[in-house]
């Protein structure tokens, strides 16, 4: 039983196989091309009592299985929850429980029963698009498909301490906008108008250096490459900071990958890392229950 854990400490777990350590998130043989000894930087070595800049960005839990008010009760040691944002049908996934989130591509009677689909998901943070993006995430995998499906994550404290300094000097002071139109699957939200000149994106304004408030340390802010822009650039100006930014920040050196067993308890900071998940087959089931925790911080 998992119900109270304080900030920081452990989950009391299960140990489901012989290579099932819960710890910080540990990258994977033959899942992920990112080197094996880039793993410490991305993904900084954790344990209780340690300093906010050296606490993990991800972590994963192995061998639970929690029930929906298990994982609502665990989420709230972690700050109060944030409800899901707009999803492409207008009404929560979760009926029962809609201060959580389905992600899933199961069909029941015609309706999809989560988000997300089967197709790939592409690299994001969630929910950049309100001022106040949510903190963490948690996500709890209840069916997997037999491949495919797994997630990345990419550590933005890495991607800006390596950026190139011409490309430093560029995003310094420069200010984005965060598409609220589409998710990370692609699929317009309800209530929204397809993009067609980013110049036009409806969305949060953020600017694209983010100064970690309780360290002072500097991250990419840089949400969801599709319909992005940068204010005050022209177009091409604005398309090419940005594609350069990407392309340094999703590299796969620093990128580490998720292969999900059934129980895994995933928990991340969403405003300092990337995610994105692979696509999988249409005909195997995945389904996740999510929940996420409401941020503090406008973006500085
Ligand atoms: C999410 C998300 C990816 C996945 O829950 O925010 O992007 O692997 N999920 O399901
Ligand atoms: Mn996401």
């Amino acid at each position: 039983m998992i119900a109270r854990v304080r900030f920081n400490t452990r989950m009391k777990h299960r140990q489901s196989d012989s290579e099932g350590d819960d710890d910080d998130i540990d990258q994977e043989p033959g899942c992920c091309p990112g080197r094996r000894d880039r793993w410490h930087r991305p993904f900084e070595a954790g344990g209780a009592g340690r300093r906010p800049s050296n606490r993990p960005a991800c972590r994963r839990f192995r061998g639970q299985k929690l029930s929906d008010p298990q994982l609502i009760a665990f989420s709230r040691n972690f700050g109060e929850l944030d409800p899901p944002g707009p999803n492409p049908y207008g009404e929560p996934f979760n009926k029962e429980h809609p201060e959580l989130n389905v992600i899933s591509n199961v069909v029941e009677n015609g309706k999809p029963i989560g988000n997300l689909g089967d197709g790939e998901a592409v690299w994001h943070a969630d929910m950049t698009y309100v001022d106040v993006p949510p903190k963490a995430a948690m996500l709890h995998s209840l069916e997997i498909p037999p491949t495919g499906g797994n997630t990345y994550f990419a550590n933005m404290f890495v991607a800006y301490e390596t950026l190139p300094a011409d490309l430093k000097k560029s995003a310094a002071g420069k200010i984005a906008v965060h598409d609220a139109s589409t998710n990370s699957a692609g699929m317009l939200r309800k209530g929204y108008r397809k993009v067609t000149d980013v110049r036009e994106t409806v969305g949060a304004h953020h600017p694209l250096v983010r100064t970690d408030p309780k360290t002072g340390r500097k991250a990419l802010f840089l949400g969801r490459r599709p319909n992005a822009y940068v204010l005050g650039l022209d177009l091409p100006e604005s398309e090419a900071l940005l594609d350069a930014l990407w392309a340094h920040a999703t590299q796969p050196g620093f990128a580490m990958c998720h292969e999900w067993k059934v129980g895994d308890v995933l928990m991340w900071n969403n405003l300092s890392v990337l995610h994105r998940r692979d696509p999988f087959d249409p005909k195997s089931r995945r389904i996740m229950h999510r929940s996420q925790i409401k941020g503090s911080e406008r973006i500085a």
